[in-house]
């Protein structure tokens, strides 16, 4: 059976584009694949965050992931720090990966532009999401579109470290949804929609319930010409609806397209289509609201099993470097 892998930040509230671009595939994954799911806090600690927020958040992720549908009787869910293979791998991978890769991140770029110090880890974040990935030996690993490059650079890490010291690690393939691969921003469809708190109208969460939904879709930003048409570079607001239409009914967006003349009807159905999308995800978190203990168990059995995993890698690409095993009793 394929290994899938995949992580999501606990930096803020989860929403609509976390849900269409990778929740979606990680619970259809849980069918016919071997399926990990990381709630990764180290990551979440490469700009500034409350200590207090992020540990609540990173309990809160957890339970929205199996809100979302995730089963942790087939899923192994866990927190990245709770398995301590991730950091130490992430030093061999960064004794691998050169500083020429990582200055073309264009998510670094991104985040740092403006900003007055920037941390080494927002630099090497991307070989630590290398280390995630290549501890599980995953083969296939399920993300939105502005995943792809931290993807490639993975594969060329894993390659590279192949080629140097013989066959180590498992070079995995992204996967990225068709359509829904790239959620904009409901008020600025320039812009991917995102945990950011600056644009509260433009952004779905993914517990949003009924009135918020139709409200945020009602004031969506479209274009004045009033074409119903699927064009994402020239309509890009008016595409992201058909999107998501397209997402929650199983359909695609031009065949969408063809059966609306009005934006106003398009976005009604809209509203409604992510308001029954979304209604079981609510429904399972308001259920597991009320039995934190439920959700420790499923971390504390998480981290147990993806500790198996990742140390027996570790020790393999620790040995294949070079490293003296440690004789040394372990407690
Ligand atoms: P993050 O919230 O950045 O930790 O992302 C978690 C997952 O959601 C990753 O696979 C991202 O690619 C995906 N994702 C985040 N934002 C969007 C978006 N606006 N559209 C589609 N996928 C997204
Ligand atoms: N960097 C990813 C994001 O922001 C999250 C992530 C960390 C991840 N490690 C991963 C995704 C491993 C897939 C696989 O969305």
């Amino acid at each position: 059976m394929q290994r899938v892998f995949s992580g999501v930040q606990p930096s803020g509230d989860f929403h609509l584009g976390n849900y269409v671009g990778a929740f979606r595939q990680w619970v259809a994954d849980q069918a016919d694949h071997d399926t990990f799911y990381c709630v990764v806090d180290l990551h979440a600690l490469t700009e500034e965050i409350d200590p207090a927020y992020l540990r609540g958040k990173t309990f809160e992720a957890a339970r929205n992931l199996l809100a979302a549908g995730l089963d942790p009787k087939v899923s192994t869910i866990f927190v990245q720090s709770h398995v301590p293979d991730h950091p130490r791998l992430t030093w061999l991978l960064e004794c691998t990966a050169s500083m020429g890769e990582l200055r073309r991140m264009t998510q670094f770029k991104a985040k740092g532009r403006g900003q007055e110090t920037v941390r080494v880890g927002l630099f090497t974040y991307p070989v630590l999401m290398a280390a995630d990935i290549l501890l599980y030996d995953a083969d296939r690993v399920p993300v939105g579109e502005d995943q792809r490059q931290h993807l490639e650079l993975a594969r060329e890490v894993a390659q590279r470290f192949n080629t140097r010291y013989g066959e180590t690690f498992v070079v995995p393939e992204a996967a990225v949804p068709r359509v829904g691969a790239r959620v904009l921003d409901l008020q600025h469809p320039d812009r991917k929609m995102s945990k950011s708190v600056e644009s509260p109208l433009g952004t779905i969460a993914m517990l949003d319930g009924p009135e918020d939904i139709e409200r945020k879709v009602r004031k969506a930003v479209t274009d004045t010409d009033g074409e119903m048409r699927y064009a994402p570079d020239e309509k890009p607001g008016l595409a992201n609806l058909l999107a998501l239409l397209a997402v929650a009914t199983g359909r695609r967006p031009d065949v969408v397209a063809a059966g609306y003349t009005r934006y106003g009807d398009l976005k009604r159905d809209v509203a409604e289509a992510l308001v029954e999308m979304l209604r079981p995800v609510r429904e399972r978190a308001a259920a597991l609201a009320a039995d934190p203990g439920a959700v420790e168990e499923v971390l504390s059995a998480g981290a147990a099993r993806a500790h198996e995993i990742a140390s027996v890698t570790y020790a393999r690409a620790a040995s294949a470097v070079g490293l003296l095993p440690s004789t040394a009793r372990r407690s």
